[in-house]
């Protein structure tokens, strides 16, 4: 169960907590600091801006490490130099950027977060930074300033609940420092923002490193709760009876074999109360422990069936940003929260269950549970008159097979929907790729004995998974993500941190403003 001594507000456990960032205008070299970062891009000979003048205050040290090569520019590297007294900070920090032509706002996140964990690992307490990207770079101040914060604070992010020796985290204070005394308000607007997605893509990342026994249905509900308190966030909790009222036979089926009881958890955010149709329902997969039920998983490997809530935690969490940032549109939130157990009450293989829409489903597998849980979700989230449906869901391994651990696939049956989603997640630096729903994949999950069958053989594997779940959305314009291969990472690398990634929290909420702006 939740121990209430982590009932730290929103529960996050990443860095964030005691790091500072702001912004400051100035001149960078005069700031009293342990160390200040600046850049170069690879290929130039002659920095510009703030880096220039910082190489021109420590005797030209940038330039003549580009001469001799230990300078490239290549993105990621980071060259140390001391500074010796010259100017007031005792360290000059030079990321470089890589090509200019590559360079975007995923950039700037990606060398942010290999800067915090560099200057974290020197013990550094203090640093400043110039704004990547804002002058060359060609990035609007705003954006520059957000990819900032979101990349220190996802970059610093550890998962150390349970470790009695915790890592220690020496940064405190990261400045953004501007010389233009004209960008700073633009620069806080966009640290705030920053702050605010990468606060819920942490949240997201802790629900998911965190063990099952530490994340059940009942925690994703503690955790939505302390999301919309104080908040005009309406939060309902659909218990087992409700489900029962509701006909929410595929969900309660899948509940049945644990002893854990199931939660369904909807979050409404009224951004635009007037027009109820300018809305976007977010559903997650909220599997709790996925071991398989009956069609029981092997051991190797199981355990990180724990993040198989990956879909929950995101839709919820992206509430958190949602609430704060205050878009002009209506967003619902839909977790459908239940482990999938093997048990002497678990549902069997050949067993038909009722969906909340009278779909009849033949349980082919109980291994293939998310298109059930989320077959009830959709249909509930439909019949409260969404017009835009987002899943998310760890829904298959073949979605690893097909695209790797490198993007995550979308599905669709609203070509303006999936595009605006990949645009988001472009945005956000997640990739992600549209598979098909041609009608021709449906006759693999039709069954012999009822409507439908849950699994549609070894063919296509990820596409009928979705499709699946299509049917229950209707005709409303529907995307589905599965994230089954991207929500976790096997190492750190820039803002990606071992372990959970929070993977596609920074879509869905890039998705939602853009939304919001018409
Ligand atoms: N939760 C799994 C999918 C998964 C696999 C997530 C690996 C994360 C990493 C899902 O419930 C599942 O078991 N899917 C089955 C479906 C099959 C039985 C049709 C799968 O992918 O093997
Ligand atoms: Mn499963
Ligand atoms: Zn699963």
């Amino acid at each position: 169960m939740l121990s209430k001594q982590h009932s730290l507000k929103y529960r996050v456990t990443g860095y964030l907590s005691n790091m500072k960032l702001q912004v400051k205008a100035g001149d960078i070299t005069e700031q009293e600091v342990d160390a200040i970062v600046v850049n170069v891009f690879e290929g130039v000979s002659q920095p510009e801006g703030a880096t220039k003048s910082v190489n021109t205050a420590i005797k030209d040290i940038i330039t003549s490490l580009i001469e001799t090569g230990e300078v490239r520019g290549k993105s990621g590297e980071l060259t140390l130099i001391h500074t010796q007294n010259s100017i007031k900070p005792k360290r000059v920090l030079v990321a470089g950027l890589g090509p200019k032509e590559k360079f975007n706002q995923d950039s700037i996140r990606s060398i942010s977060g290999g800067i915090v964990r560099f200057l974290n690992a020197k013990k550094i307490k203090t640093y400043s930074t110039v704004l990547h990207g804002g002058g060359e770079g060609g990035i609007k101040t705003a954006v520059a300033a957000r990819s900032i914060a979101e990349g220190t604070i996802l970059g610093a992010y550890k998962f150390s609940e349970h470790k009695s020796k915790k890592q220690k985290q020496y940064i405190e204070q990261v400045t953004v420092v501007e010389m233009d005394n004209s960008k700073v308000n633009d620069i806080k607007r966009g640290i705030d923002e920053g702050v605010s997605i990468a606060s819920s893509v942490s949240l997201a990342r802790d629900m998911v490193n965190q063990p099952a026994n530490y994340m059940t249905p009942s925690d994703l509900v503690d955790i939505a709760t302390d999301i919309c308190d104080g908040t005009d966030v309406e939060l309902e909790v659909f218990d087992e009876s409700r489900m029962q009222q509701l006909k929410m036979g595929a969900l309660l089926g899948v509940a049945k074999g644990s002893v854990v009881p199931p939660k369904m958890i909807i979050m409404k955010y009224l951004g635009d109360a007037k027009n109820p149709d300018n809305n976007i329902g977010l559903i997650g997969k909220g599997i709790t422990f996925d071991s398989g039920g009956i069609s029981i998983k092997p051991s190797g490997g199981m355990a990180a069936m724990k993040g198989d809530m990956a879909g929950a935690a995101s839709v919820i969490s992206s509430m958190k940003a949602i609430t704060e940032l205050k878009p002009k549109i209506n967003v619902t939130a839909i977790a459908a929260a239940t482990e999938n157990m093997p048990g002497g009450n678990a549902q069997k293989p050949g067993d038909v269950v009722v969906a909340m829409d009278g779909t009849t489903i033949e349980v082919d597998n109980t291994d293939a549970e998310g298109r059930l849980v989320l077959s009830d979700a959709v249909s509930y989230g439909v019949q409260l008159g969404l017009k835009r449906i987002v899943d998310v869901a760890t829904l298959t391994g073949a979605i690893e097979i097909a695209l790797g651990k490198v993007t995550t696939g979308a599905f669709s049956n609203n070509p303006e929907l999936v595009s605006q989603v990949i645009d988001a997640g472009t945005q956000a630096g997640e990739k992600i790729w549209e598979l098909p729903t041609f009608d021709e994949y449906r006759e693999l999950y039709k069954s012999d004995v009822a409507d439908l069958k849950n699994v549609g053989g070894r063919q296509a594997g990820s596409i009928t998974g979705a499709m699946f779940i299509g049917e229950f959305a209707k005709d409303v314009a529907w995307v589905h993500l599965d994230i089954a291969s991207t929500s976790t990472s096997p190492k750190t690398s820039g803002m990606i941190t071992r372990g959970a990634t929070g993977i596609p929290v920074r879509t869905l909420i890039y998705l939602v403003l853009a939304l919001s702006k018409g």
